[in-house]
């Protein structure tokens, strides 16, 4: 019997896998654990299954002695340290796959909101603006055969691409290496350099980890690069966006739009963001659908049984390098 703390809700059918053989701390609240909560309840854990909010550093895991796995609810794994986890010891996983499609079914939703003003349409209609039909009245931007810029063709970003290829979109991306170039063809996808993508895209999606080297990866010199009529789309970290550079772009319409899934510093947005018409804002919701959130519990619990139990976890980041 070990034990385990996890910082967010699950669903008691995935809780119970836990339950049945460890002794179990929980959060039973739908608002993120506090970090000193986490730090008081870790003290006696061996295992952590945490969430993408919270930050999980070296300072964490010193006063966690007997801590040997840390199991992410997410894909993404920039909250938590993970060199500082290989030097202790211990075991880092995430849930790759599970993910893939609802974030990019999310973020195809946020290519179509922007370019169509849904969200707009949406309040201006409640807001008893709809008084009649225009022909030039609530003009968007079409989807159908404009060029979606990739940047980071991993999973998420091919999946993007599918979608895009079903509006006859022809796809640029932008990646450190290239794809193979059977997965090119069948993506009908063209691997070109990052000026180049943001000069020719309609939209330009990021599918990139957080990173140092991805940190502002746009700023404001490459929102200068995009055209006017173009949408960006963020539905992987807000830091890759350089969001004050951003919202400049959007005020002075250098760029036609934004969707945001993530913010540079979440939950808070940059001051005059929200203002802003042609900006479509979400609550980090990408893998928000109820069928993934289960998996991707479910997967989290997987990796921690695993690796409580001594074993390899299906998705260790780290363990490569014992
Ligand atoms: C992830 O998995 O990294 C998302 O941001 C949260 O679902």
């Amino acid at each position: 019997m070990m034990n385990i703390l996890v910082t967010g809700r699950l669903p008691e059918e995935i809780m119970s896998r836990l339950t049945a053989d460890h002794t179990v701390t929980a959060n039973t609240l739908n608002a993120p654990m506090p970090g000193e909560e986490i730090l008081q309840q870790i003290k006696d854990k061996d295992g952590l299954l945490c969430m993408v909010t919270d930050r999980i550093d070296d300072a964490l895991m010193q006063q966690a002695p007997k801590l040997r796995m840390i199991a992410n609810c997410a894909v993404g794994y920039d909250n938590i340290d993970i060199g500082a986890a290989t030097a202790r010891g211990i075991w880092v996983s995430n849930t790759p796959d599970v993910l893939t499609d609802a974030t990019a079914d999310l973020t195809f939703a946020l290519i179509l909101a922007t370019a169509r003003r849904i969200v707009e349409g949406d309040r201006r209609t409640r807001g008893g603006e709809f008084k009649y039909w225009g022909p030039l009245l609530f003009l968007g931007a079409q989807v159908t055969g404009k060029t979606l810029g990739i940047i980071g063709l991993g999973k998420i970003g091919k999946a993007v691409a599918r979608r895009g290829r079903g509006f006859s979109m022809p796809i640029l991306y932008h990646n450190r290496r290239r794809i193979p170039e059977v997965e090119e063809r069948e993506l009908d996808a063209r691997h070109v350099d990052l000026k180049t993508l943001l000069a020719e895209s309609d939209f330009v999606s990021l599918h990139v980890t957080l990173t140092e080297e991805t940190r502002h990866l746009i700023g404001a010199e490459e929102l200068a690069l995009m055209k006017p009529t173009a949408f960006l789309i963020n539905a992987s970290r807000g830091p890759v966006v350089d969001e004050a550079a951003l919202v400049e772009a959007l005020t002075n319409k250098t760029i036609a739009g934004a969707g945001l899934d993530v913010y540079e510093n979440e939950p808070v947005l940059t001051p005059g963001l929200a203002d802003l018409d042609n900006a479509v804002l979400l609550p980090h919701m990408g893998s928000a659908t109820l069928e993934t959130r289960t998996a991707m519990a479910s997967k989290a619990v997987d990796n921690l049984l695993a690796g409580l139990a001594g074993e390899t976890p299906p998705d260790c980041l780290n363990c490569v390098q014992y």
